[in-house]
C-alpha cells in the first residue's frame, strides 16, 4: 500500500508546516499583540501606520527608536512629556510642524505594551512572508500573505479529503467483493430508486414548492425600491480609502451612531484634523481636497485658516432615508444590539462611493427581529426580563421578537 504511505507523509508534512506557522505567532513578546492590534486600529490607526508616514510617523520600528518608558509617557500625555523638557519629544513635535497628537490618559501601561507588541509582530510577519515565499508572491502585505497560506492549506486539505473518501469507499467495496463504482454510476442508481418510489417524489416536490412560495413571499416583502441607490457626492470622498486602506474607525467620523438615533455625517472641520497636513491625494491631487479647504476657509499656501471666513457646509446627498412614519435608532442596534455597521450597510470599507446595500423595508426589519437573538449576557437591562422569558419559553433562544420587536408601536409613531 504505497499510496497510503504517501498520504500519511503528505498529512504529516502539512501538520508540521502549519504548527511551524502557528509557533511563530506564539513567540515571546512583552505584550499581547492581538489586543494591541485592536487598540491600535481603534485609537491610533487614524493617524499612524506601521510601515509608512501618515499624519504621524510610521510606528513599525518604534520599539527600536525609543524605550518602553518613553513610549508609555508619550502616548499617555505627549504635551506633558514635552513640557518636562524631553528632547526627543520636542524634536518629533517640531519635525511634524506642531501637529497635535491627542493624549490617551485612559490607556494602561499594559495596553501600551500590547500596542508595541503589535508593532513588533506586524513587522516580523511581513519579513517572514517576504523571505519565505520564495518569490512566488511579489511582496504581498501582511494580510495577503496570510490569505495565500490559508487558501493553499484549504485547497490541499480538500483534495486530500476527497481522495480519502473515494479511497475508503472503494476499499470497503473491495473488502465486500463488490465492483468499485464512479460518481456517475452512483447517481443513476439513485434516480432508479426514486422513480420506483413515487411517494418520495411527491413529498419532495411539495417541500420544494412550499419553500419556493415562502421565498417568493419574503422576496415581495423585501423588495426595496431604493436598494443600490448611489448618488454623486459634492466631494469625491472614498470610504475604501479612509475606512478600508487607512483603517479609520467608522465611529471616528460617525460618532453619533453609538449614542443616539442618528449616525451623524461628519462636519468638514473633522476632516481638517487630518487634511490640515494631508494636503494632496494620490488620485485627484489637490483638486478634491481643495473643496474641503474652500468649505472651511483654509489657505493652502500659508497653511492657515483665513480670518473672518464664513464656513460653507458641504451638501452631502443623503443615501439612506426611511419614510417619516418609521422610527429607527442607531444606538439601540449598534450599542445595545451589538450589531456591526456592515450587517446593515454592507462592506462600506470597500466602497469608493457608498450605495444603499439593504432594502430598508418593513420586511427586512422584521425578518431580522424574528431571527436575531438578543444579547442578554452582561446586559443589566435585560436580566430581569430574561428570567421571565426563560420561565415562559424554556431555555431556548430569545429573539428580538420576544422582547416586543414586532409590535407596530415600536417602529411606528
Ligand atoms: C490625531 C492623530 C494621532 C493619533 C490618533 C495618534 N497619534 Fe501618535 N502621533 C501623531 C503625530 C502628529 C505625531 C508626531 C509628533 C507630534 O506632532 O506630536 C505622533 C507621534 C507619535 C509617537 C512618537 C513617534 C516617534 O517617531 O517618535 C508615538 C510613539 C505615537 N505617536 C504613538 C501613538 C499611539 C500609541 C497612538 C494610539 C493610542 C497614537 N499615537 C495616536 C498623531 C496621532
Ligand atoms: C473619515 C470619515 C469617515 C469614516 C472613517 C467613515 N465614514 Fe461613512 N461617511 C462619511 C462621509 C463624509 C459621508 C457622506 C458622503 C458619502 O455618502 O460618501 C459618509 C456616508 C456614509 C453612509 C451613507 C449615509 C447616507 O447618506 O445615508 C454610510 C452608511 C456610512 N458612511 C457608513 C460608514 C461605515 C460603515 C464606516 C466604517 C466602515 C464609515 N462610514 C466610515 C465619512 C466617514
Ligand atoms: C484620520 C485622518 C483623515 C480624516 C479624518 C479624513 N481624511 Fe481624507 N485622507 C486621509 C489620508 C491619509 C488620505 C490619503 C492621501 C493619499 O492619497 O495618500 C486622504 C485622502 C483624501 C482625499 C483625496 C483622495 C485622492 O486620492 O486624491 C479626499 C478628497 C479626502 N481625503 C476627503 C476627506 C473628507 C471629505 C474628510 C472628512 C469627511 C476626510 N477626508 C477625512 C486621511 C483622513
Ligand atoms: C440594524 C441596521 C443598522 C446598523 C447596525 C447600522 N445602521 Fe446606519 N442606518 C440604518 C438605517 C435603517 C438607516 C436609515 C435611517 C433613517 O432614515 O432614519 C441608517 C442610516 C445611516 C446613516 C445616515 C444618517 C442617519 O442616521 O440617518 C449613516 C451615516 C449610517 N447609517 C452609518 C452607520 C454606521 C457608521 C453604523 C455602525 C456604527 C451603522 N450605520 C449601523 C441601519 C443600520
Ligand atoms: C440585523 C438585524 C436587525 C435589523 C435589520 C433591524 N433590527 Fe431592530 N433590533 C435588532 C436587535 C438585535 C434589537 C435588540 C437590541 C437590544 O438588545 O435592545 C433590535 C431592536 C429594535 C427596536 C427596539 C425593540 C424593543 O422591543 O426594545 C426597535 C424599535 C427596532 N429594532 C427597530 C428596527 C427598524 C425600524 C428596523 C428597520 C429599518 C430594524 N430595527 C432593523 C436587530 C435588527
Ligand atoms: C421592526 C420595525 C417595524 C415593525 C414592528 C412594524 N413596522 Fe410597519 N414599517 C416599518 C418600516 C421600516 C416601514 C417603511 C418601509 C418602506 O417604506 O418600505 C414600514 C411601513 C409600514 C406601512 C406603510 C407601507 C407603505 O407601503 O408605505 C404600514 C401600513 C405599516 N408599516 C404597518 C405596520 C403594522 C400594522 C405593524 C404591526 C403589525 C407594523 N407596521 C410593524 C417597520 C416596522
Amino acid at each position: 500500500m504505497n499510496k497510503n504511505r504517501l498520504f500519511f507523509l503528505f498529512f504529516a508534512s502539512m501538520f508540521t508546516l502549519s504548527s511551524m506557522l502557528f509557533a511563530q505567532d506564539a513567540a515571546e513578546l512583552p505584550g499581547d499583540p492581538v489586543n494591541g492590534k485592536k487598540i491600535f486600529n481603534a485609537q491610533c490607526g487614524a493617524c499612524h501606520k506601521l510601515d509608512r508616514r501618515m499624519v504621524g510617523p510610521a510606528l513599525g520600528d518604534i520599539s527600536q527608536r525609543h524605550s518602553m518608558e518613553w513610549i508609555i509617557a508619550w502616548t499617555r500625555n505627549n504635551a506633558e512629556l514635552r513640557a518636562s523638557g524631553d528632547r526627543a519629544a520636542i524634536a518629533i513635535f517640531e519635525e511634524y510642524n506642531g501637529a497635535i497628537m491627542p493624549a490617551f490618559p485612559a490607556l494602561s501601561d499594559q495596553d501600551i505594551m500590547d500596542i508595541v507588541a503589535y508593532t513588533i509582530e506586524g513587522d516580523q510577519k511581513k519579513v517572514a512572508v517576504a523571505s519565505g515565499d520564495g518569490g512566488a508572491v511579489a511582496s504581498g502585505t501582511e494580510d495577503k500573505g496570510m490569505n495565500i497560506w490559508v487558501i493553499l492549506g484549504l485547497a490541499a486539505f480538500l483534495v486530500v479529503l476527497i481522495a480519502i473518501l473515494v479511497k475508503v469507499k472503494n476499499t470497503l467495496k473491495v473488502i465486500k467483493g463488490e465492483p468499485t463504482s464512479t460518481l456517475l454510476e452512483d447517481s443513476t442508481a439513485f434516480t432508479r430508486v426514486a422513480v420506483r418510489n413515487r411517494k418520495v417524489i411527491t413529498i419532495f416536490t411539495l417541500v420544494v414548492a412550499v419553500f419556493l412560495l415562502k421565498e417568493l413571499y419574503l422576496g415581495l416583502m423585501g423588495v426595496g425600491l431604493e436598494q443600490g441607490y448611489q448618488p454623486e457626492q459634492p466631494i469625491a470622498f472614498s470610504h475604501a480609502l479612509h475606512a478600508g486602506e487607512n483603517q479609520i474607525d467608522c465611529q471616528y467620523c460617525h460618532y453619533g451612531a453609538e449614542k443616539g438615533k442618528h449616525s451623524n455625517i461628519p462636519s468638514v472641520s473633522l476632516c481638517m484634523n487630518c487634511h490640515m497636513y494631508v494636503q494632496e491625494g494620490s488620485k485627484y491631487g489637490t483638486e478634491e481636497i481643495d473643496k474641503i479647504y474652500a468649505a472651511v476657509g483654509f489657505d493652502r499656501e500659508t497653511s492657515q485658516y483665513i480670518d473672518g471666513y464664513e464656513q460653507k457646509p458641504v451638501k452631502w446627498v443623503r443615501i439612506h432615508n426611511l419614510p417619516d412614519l418609521a422610527y429607527f435608532n442607531h444606538a439601540q442596534h449598534v450599542n445595545a444590539g451589538n450589531i456591526e455597521c456592515q450587517t446593515c450597510h454592507g462592506p462600506v470599507q470597500e466602497m469608493e462611493e457608498v450605495y444603499q446595500y439593504s432594502p430598508l423595508t418593513m420586511g427586512w426589519c422584521i425578518n431580522c427581529h424574528r431571527e436575531t437573538e438578543v444579547d442578554v449576557k452582561d446586559n443589566g437591562y435585560y436580566e430581569e426580563m430574561h428570567e421571565k422569558l426563560k420561565a415562559k419559553h424554556g431555555d431556548g433562544k430569545i429573539t428580538v421578537e420576544m422582547i416586543g420587536g414586532l409590535e407596530c408601536g415600536k417602529c411606528h409613531y
